[in-house]
């Protein structure tokens, strides 16, 4: 048992995790950090299925600290996890820059399979066994290893379950194709890995904010028709896109501001909203509210980027999502995906979204 709490968030997130924490845990104490990585204290042992709902936090769990060999992370899994109890294995690296802004040619993965190559070489097979694959199911106790540069290892582990990503240290691996018009494909991906959205090809959606292109791009490769409001241009991969049948889905452009669309102006079956413009949530919140309004027979949820002025911004996190769930949605949930930067997304889903998602 362990009386520390880690939390991995974006590489500059780390007051806005603090601030959350303060507010959900107001009995920890904050205790280490590194760029991307803050550790708290608890007054009771952290149990390592303990749910920890902020937006903030990509990956957590109890904490075990500093190892700078596979034999010292043996010796702390050992002291926390009975033998014969298969393990997961969760290596990642933490963030080493702000998103967009890594340097030259670099590229997450190698430092992270090396350190678990490392660990899976010398793995305790006989007291733990090591489960395979790197996806958590619900229910596996997660080793979890952070790895930096001219550090040592940052050991923790959990308990898969809700508020947990499946994928190490929360990171979703999309891979981007060389025609992608922007980096919102991979964001857009990411979101809808990490929601489970339930969009389908057929479905109609409306992208505020399209330009130049790469979410409405990673959506008609879904099959989805969409319509995109930006006075921008959008890349012409986007605008020459035809899908195959059954869909024939493609892109319209409405070449105008979002306060010049209104309802009428979008097919009534219309199945996704989403927002992505540079401009204040609260500002651009009133047009997504409208859009998603009626006719909504069909609406089965809202997809939004929603960006911060700066950090200080946290504090309005808690009244934006009470303001999307006003708009109809039944489960509304946020977070920072690896994509975003001083932004966040929120899934809305409506009961329709939700019994799309669930089966029932
Ligand atoms: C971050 S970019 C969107 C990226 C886009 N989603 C993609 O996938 O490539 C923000 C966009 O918001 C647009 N925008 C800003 N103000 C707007 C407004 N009032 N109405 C519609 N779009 C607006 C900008 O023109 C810009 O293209």
């Amino acid at each position: 048992m362990t009386h520390f709490l880690f939390c991995v968030c974006q590489l500059g997130a780390e007051p806005a995790v603090k601030y959350e924490l303060a507010a959900l845990r107001p009995e920890l104490r904050f205790a280490y950090s590194r760029p991307g990585l803050v550790t708290f204290k608890s007054p009771t042992p952290v149990a390592p299925d303990a749910p920890l709902p902020a937006v903030f936090v990509r990956a957590f769990g109890a904490s075990l600290g500093p190892a700078d060999s596979p034999e010292r992370v043996f010796t702390m899994l050992a002291g926390t996890c009975p033998v014969g109890q298969p393990v997961r294995l969760h290596v990642w690296e933490r963030d080493v820059s702000r998103p967009g802004e890594e340097p030259p040619g670099f590229r997450y993965g190698p430092r992270a399979a090396e350190a678990r190559a490392a660990l899976v070489a010398a793995w305790p097979e006989g007291q733990h066994p090591l489960l395979a694959g790197e996806v958590a199911e619900p229910g596996d106790r997660v080793l979890d290893v952070i790895v930096a540069e001219g550090e040592p290892w940052w050991v923790g582990y959990h308990v898969h379950g809700p508020g947990h990503s499946p994928f190490p240290g929360g990171r979703i691996a999309v891979d981007m194709p060389p025609e992608a018009p922007s980096r919102a494909y991979r964001k857009l991906e990411e979101a809808l890995i990490w929601s489970g959205a339930p969009v389908r090809a057929g479905d109609v959606a409306v992208e505020i904010g399209s330009a130049p292109g790469g979410a409405s791009y990673a959506l008609l490769r879904r099959g989805v028709t969409v319509y995109g409001i930006d006075p921008a241009l959008m890349d012409p991969v986007v605008l020459d896109y035809r899908g195959q049948p059954p869909a024939d889905n493609r892109f319209i452009h409405l070449h105008r501001p979002m306060s010049m669309v209104q309802r009428a102006d979008l097919p009534s079956a219309l199945h996704w909203v989403l927002m992505d413009v540079n401009l204040a949530p609260q500002v651009a919140l009133i047009t997504a509210r409208r859009l998603a309004a009626r006719p909504r027979h069909a609406l089965h949820g809202v997809l939004l980027t929603l960006k911060l002025d700066d950090w200080r911004a946290v504090r309005h996190v808690p009244r934006l999502l009470a303001s999307i769930a006003a708009m109809g949605m039944e489960e509304v949930k946020a977070t920072q995906l690896p994509s975003n930067r001083m932004e966040l997304f929120v899934c809305g889903l409506t009961r329709a979204g939700r019994q799309r998602l669930t089966g029932h």
